[in-house]
């Protein structure tokens, strides 16, 4: 019977799918133009659009004068970081630094708030304690620790140290916490383990960590932007442009949280493989544009793509693979290593089939498909972060003529350096990814990109960046006006 089923060929099958995920110079810049106009949208009428366009209530970013023993804990992926850094201002700037993380137990993702925040305290305060290491000042127990925390995820801020959960995403669900103000929950669970001389100075997202920690050190920094378990980007904006909030003192400028992961467009190459994805997940209808684009999700969907063309093409031979039948049995690293392979005969392709497909030999031919389900993927996904970058380079007006022009028929008289600055595996391990991205930076804005406007790396931005900013607002100078 196998012998006469009406099979596709995979090659077919290929190229169609190809088809359904491209993303032409075209469609980047309609997409580009959709997150402005939804930026803007979203601006004028707070949580009502799928761009929550989130204040941050921020009126200073560092400088590098900062100076002072500083901490950050960093909340928003598989593991809890804790960290401090010793600052000695503008000549000495980071002296010192250590930092430790333990992985988050999957029943405390998926748990109940007091165990989250308990398990955060417990972890806090054992770093605390073990201070008094060499190049550190020495505080006495009773003095203040200020701490900058990192929490990824969508936050309702109503002051820089107060908000509320809006809704989890990237695979935590704790439903008890949500609307509840996380840097409360923390400061009491604190509180109850008998440390009350560690202070929440600044509760930030990771993008504004990013964006924090590369404007230490380059003042043209403007946009932070994630590319990891998930993605998301932050940008300085006016403070005029939010509303019900007038800065107290010097600064003019301000700090939003974009979570530009719930965007969405008709426009974007959404698949079957998507449409699943999302049913299955655990915030169906939100988040696409990050379910096309993080490392939670890509190698899931090479998967769903895999599965249906081993069913529909005969891809593995006669049987469907067990093991492809089971989700995020392929994840986003297994991708990226198989994507990295650029050997003729195509053998660690062939090894990570075998290891987390359970198909031990495969021809090139068959290898060669799953490498370009990879390309597929992580380029369409590139691309389209690319494009969100070049949306907010937009709002923002710094995307240079030729962009500006394409979109607007307006051409842009200023030249203003621009430094987007950028942390995630992602970005900074997969390398096919980050040149995809950066191809269509150039694609999109021609000699603009490189000479105005730069992508950069802020490594480890996420923490670091929130130490620095509890130490700005210390030595709060304003944004000033950009
Ligand atoms: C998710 C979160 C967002 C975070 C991003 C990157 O999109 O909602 O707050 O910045 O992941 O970690």
């Amino acid at each position: 019977m196998d012998g006469m089923r009406n099979v596709m060929d995979p090659n077919e099958f290929l190229r169609e799918f190809r088809k359904a995920c491209a993303t032409p110079v075209t469609l980047l810049r309609q997409t580009a133009q959709a997150m402005a106009t939804e930026m803007q949208e979203g601006l004028e009428n707070p949580g009502q659009r799928r761009l929550k366009m989130l204040p941050t209530y921020l009126e200073c970013l560092p400088s590098g004068n900062e100076k002072g023993l500083y901490y950050a804990v960093d909340l928003g992926g598989t593991n809890f970081r804790v960290l401090r850094v010793q600052l000695g201002g503008k000549d000495g700037r980071i002296l010192k630094q250590e930092s430790e993380q333990v992985p988050i137990p999957h029943e405390v993702m998926t748990g109940t708030s007091k165990a989250l925040f308990d398990f955060l305290a417990e972890t806090i305060i054992h770093f605390i304690s073990k201070e008094a290491t060499l190049g550190f000042e020495c505080l006495n127990l009773n003095q203040q620790r200020d701490i900058g925390f990192t929490f990824s995820f969508p936050v309702n801020q109503t002051k820089v140290n107060q908000g509320a959960i809006v809704a989890w995403t990237k695979g935590f669900n704790i439903t008890d916490s949500v609307g509840e103000d996380v840097v409360e929950q923390l400061q009491s669970a604190l509180a109850e383990m008998g440390s009350e001389h560690a202070k929440v100075a600044c509760l930030v997202n990771d993008t504004v960590g990013t964006l924090a920690q590369c404007k230490y050190w380059n003042q043209d920094a403007m946009v932070g932007v994630i590319l990891g378990t998930g993605t998301n980007a932050c940008y300085v904006e006016r403070a005029d442009a939010v509303p019900c909030w007038s800065p107290s003192t010097k600064s003019d400028m301000t700090v939003i949280n974009v979570e530009w992961g719930n965007f969405f467009s008709k426009n974007l190459p959404w698949t079957f493989a998507d449409e699943g994805l999302d049913k299955d997940s655990l915030n169906p209808g939100r988040q696409e544009f990050e379910k096309m684009i993080g490392g939670m999700y890509m190698g899931e969907i090479v998967r769903r793509v895999l599965l249906k063309m081993a069913e529909e093409t005969g891809l593995f031979g006669p049987e469907v693979p067990e093991k492809l039948t089971e989700s995020f049995s392929l994840l986003t690293p297994h991708m990226s290593t198989m994507h990295g392979d650029d050997s003729p005969g195509l053998q660690v392709v062939g090894a990570i089939i075998a290891e987390a497909i359970g198909v031990k030999d495969t021809t090139l031919a068959t290898r060669k498909v799953v490498y370009e389900v990879c390309d597929i993927i992580a380029e369409r996904g590139a691309r389209l972060s690319a494009a969100g970058i070049v949306g907010i380079l937009k709002k923002i007006n710094r995307c240079g003529d030729l962009m500006n022009s394409c979109l607007t028929g307006q051409s842009n008289t200023q030249a203003k350096k621009t430094v987007v600055a950028i942390d995630g595996s992602l970005y900074e391990k997969y390398t096919k990814f980050r040149n995809y991205m950066e191809d269509a930076m150039k694609e999109m804005l021609g000699d603009d990109y490189a000479d105005n406007v730069t992508t950069m790396l802020s490594k480890d931005g996420s923490g670091v960046g929130a130490a620095l900013l509890a130490a700005a607002m210390s030595t709060d100078q304003g944004l000033g006006v950009v």
